[in-house]
């Protein structure tokens, strides 16, 4: 059988065949060519057709080498490496390198690249004025965002992204970057002086050292902590075409610089339903405080009052590997730093959810920030700096997608199209010919301006 869809439009009897692109599952995802429609037309005055698909439920934008997700089945593989075996033996400067070359590096290749990214880590003193103009308790996600694509003042080359030399001293910037910004947040909003990085210690021991140093004149980090931080980060690094990766694609199609797309990446994983979940788990968990508490939070979940934080996934229909991995580690870490009863509560609350009808059959299941915040609070990190958690790790995936972007050849600028559904032509009507409406609500907009107490800075 050829792999062509054949479609008779039954408003004119034509008939069109049209390629199916790909293979079939478990390599490629089978597809049409979105433009393969647009010959089908009511009319010679008629557009053609186009596929509406809001939020891109079933809509592939890229092809795309980086990450392979099968959400029946729960399997998570970057550059075809499974999730589970990068945890057990990676770090996550190797994955982020794997994400953004393709392929492991040699033991030279990797001295080189973690050399590269420790020797990036300060930033320009300028940014230290830039964040201290923050509110006291500016959220430190707001202030990373702000922060990152301000960044983008002080590398104007970056915007030569077609050139591979400078799109590569730029990816070595931001992932070497993102931790001190992400600390230097944290560090204004409690109000600590900023602690500098120390080129001594691994990614993830520097940033402890950045977040938690004191007055001591060498930190060293709990290899545990160390280590467990370097796993969450692994998980974290990329997950194919998500909101946040979506809107770095995006914004990257313009060719704008590399800050600003992290920027707008960030600011897109910051939403609750994307990467801001992990921290609303934790206020989900701490609302509901105890397990006899959970079932009135499930039935409330069940009649849509609110969502179940950490539950349920666009992509997994199946268990989130990442939550799998990450449960075992709460586990390990707390008996480290202490059971907290958060994970008790967490662990009751799925064991419910997950015998419960509504969320079995919507297969809605532990997502990666179900456990993630529990692991990140025992570690001593505030609720507020768990979505930064998750972007420090997710700048490379980003980064590779956005060069993965860059050099396809069949990208170009994203513009999608739209189904109108507005008014049709009509004449402009003078505002004294406009009647009872209009004239009423813009005489309340003159009275509600003219009282200068209404305006707050
Ligand atoms: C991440 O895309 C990625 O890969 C993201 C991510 C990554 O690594 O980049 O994996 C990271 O963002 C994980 C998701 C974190 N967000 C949350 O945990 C927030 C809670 N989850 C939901 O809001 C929701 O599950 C989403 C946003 C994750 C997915 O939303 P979808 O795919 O649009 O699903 P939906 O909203 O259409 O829900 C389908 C049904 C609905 O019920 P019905 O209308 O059919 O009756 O399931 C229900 C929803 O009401 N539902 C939930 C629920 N999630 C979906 N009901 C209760 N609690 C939930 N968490």
């Amino acid at each position: 059988m050829p792999d062509t869809l054949t479609i008779i439009d039954n408003r004119t009897g034509k008939r069109y065949e049209i390629p199916i692109l790909y293979g079939t599952y478990p390599r490629h995802d089978a597809a049409i060519r979105g433009t393969d429609l647009r010959p089908i037309r009511a009319s010679d005055e008629d557009f053609g057709l186009l596929s509406y698909d809001p939020a891109f439920l079933n809509t592939a934008a890229c092809k795309s080498a980086i990450t392979f997700i099968d959400g029946d089945r729960g399997i998570l593989r970057y550059r075809g490496y499974p999730i589970e075996q990068l945890a057990e033996h990676s770090t996550y400067l190797e994955t982020a390198y794997l994400l953004l070359h393709g392929e492991l590096p040699t033991a030279a290749e990797l001295e080189e690249w973690t050399r590269e990214i420790t020797h990036h880590t300060l930033i320009h003193e300028s940014i230290k004025k830039f964040m201290d103009g923050f509110h006291y308790d500016a959220h430190p996600m707001g202030m990373l965002v702000s922060t990152v694509a301000a960044l983008s003042t002080f590398y104007p080359e970056a915007r030569n992204v077609n050139d591979p030399e400078t799109r590569r001293r730029q990816i070595v910037r931001l992932i070497a970057k993102m931790p001190t910004i992400a600390a230097f947040a944290y560090r204004h909003r409690v109000g600590l002086p900023y602690a500098y990085p120390d080129n001594e210690l691994s990614f993830t021991g520097n940033f402890l050292n950045m977040m938690f140093r004191m007055t001591e004149p060498k930190y060293r980090p709990d290899p545990v902590l160390e280590r467990a931080l370097d796993v969450l980060f692994i998980l974290h690094a990329d997950h194919e075409q998500n909101c946040s990766t979506n809107a770095m694609r995006n914004v990257g199609s313009s060719l704008a610089d590399p800050y600003v797309c992290v920027a707008a990446a960030a600011a897109a994983l910051y939403g609750p339903l994307h990467g801001g979940a992990n921290e609303q788990v934790l206020r989900m968990l701490q609302e509901i405080g105890s397990k006899s508490r959970v079932p009135e939070y499930i039935a409330r979940a069940k009649r849509g009052e609110f969502r179940l934080m950490g539950f349920g996934h666009r992509v997994y229909k199946n268990y989130d590997p990442r939550a799998r991995i990450l449960k075992e580690m709460a586990i390990r870490v707390l008996d480290i730093t202490g059971r907290s009863p958060l994970l008790d509560l967490a662990m009751e609350l799925e064991r419910i959810a997950l015998e419960d009808e509504y969320f079995v059959s919507r297969r809605l299941y532990p997502n990666v920030d179900f456990y993630s915040g529990i692991i990140y609070q025992a570690m001593g990190f505030p609720i507020e700096m768990f979505p930064v958690l998750f972007a420090i790790p997710r700048t490379a995936g980003w980064l590779a997608q956005w060069q993965e972007m860059l050099t396809d050849p069949e990208q170009r600028i994203a513009r999608p199209r739209q189904i109108y559904v507005g008014p049709d032509a009509r004449d402009y009507v003078p505002l004294d010919k406009r009647g009872g409406r209009a004239a009423a609500t813009r005489g309340d907009d003159v009275g509600r301006v003219a009282s200068v107490s209404d305006t707050t800075l």
